[in-house]
């Protein structure tokens, strides 16, 4: 199918959040995991978010549509940034939680997780949030260009025991289009339930 993905909003601030109608399928992950250029990939252009070689990038959250089955994917800024001060990270906590926890056509959350990265604390504690808000997880693992297929299949076998999942983590590269169609798959899937 030929899809387009177009950026519907921009938001800083818990009060601009907004009820959409629409089904929704946020991206979260640690700062410079690759939340923006897997959204690029996925539109298949360059430029649609901005990304950057320094974590921190993204500092708010972005609905994008996707047309023309017309459910948001929505980019949620990074965490775990340790050069940002607490205020902002608490700053980041609650923006996030606000949007979550109230968001009712949340239908899952792409959790975006490193490849090259055995599971960190700060990951496992968005994974059990969502668990204990009963929001379905994809788990994602993203830069799947850079390890070597044995530590890649290690790293599946290990995120799908911690997350007791039927189907293994997408491996995922925005460079070379590793897991495009899969992730496209599930995607649909979810926007779909
Ligand atoms: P924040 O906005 O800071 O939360 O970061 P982000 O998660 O949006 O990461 P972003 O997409 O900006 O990418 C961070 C860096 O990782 C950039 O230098 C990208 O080029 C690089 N990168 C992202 N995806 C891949 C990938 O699949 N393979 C490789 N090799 N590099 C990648
Ligand atoms: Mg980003």
């Amino acid at each position: 199918m030929n899809r387009t993905i177009e950026l519907i909003k921009t938001i800083y601030e818990i009060k601009q959040l907004e009820d959409f109608d629409e089904p929704q399928i946020a991206l979260a992950g640690r700062s410079n995991v690759g939340k923006s250029s897997l959204v690029n990939r996925l539109a298949g252009r360059k430029k649609l978010a901005k990304i950057s070689s320094k974590p921190g990038k993204t500092r708010s959250l972005n609905y994008y549509r996707v047309n023309p089955d017309g459910y948001f994917l929505v980019d949620l800024p990074g965490y775990g940034y340790a050069k940002c001060s607490k205020t902002e990270r608490d700053k980041w906590a609650k923006l996030i939680e606000a949007y979550i926890s109230g968001n009712a056509r949340l239908k899952a959350v792409a959790v975006l997780l490193d490849c090259r990265l055995s599971p960190q604390k700060i990951d496992l504690e968005l994974t059990s949030y969502l668990g204990s808000l009963g929001i379905p997880i994809i788990p994602v693992l993203t830069k799947a260009d850079k390890p070597k297929q044995r530590d890649r299949a290690r790293l599946q076998n290990q995120w799908q025991d911690i997350l007791q999942q039927d189907r293994a983590p997408v491996l995922f590269s925005s460079k070379t289009g590793m897991g495009e169609s899969k992730l496209w798959e599930i995607l649909t899937e979810y926007a779909a339930s």
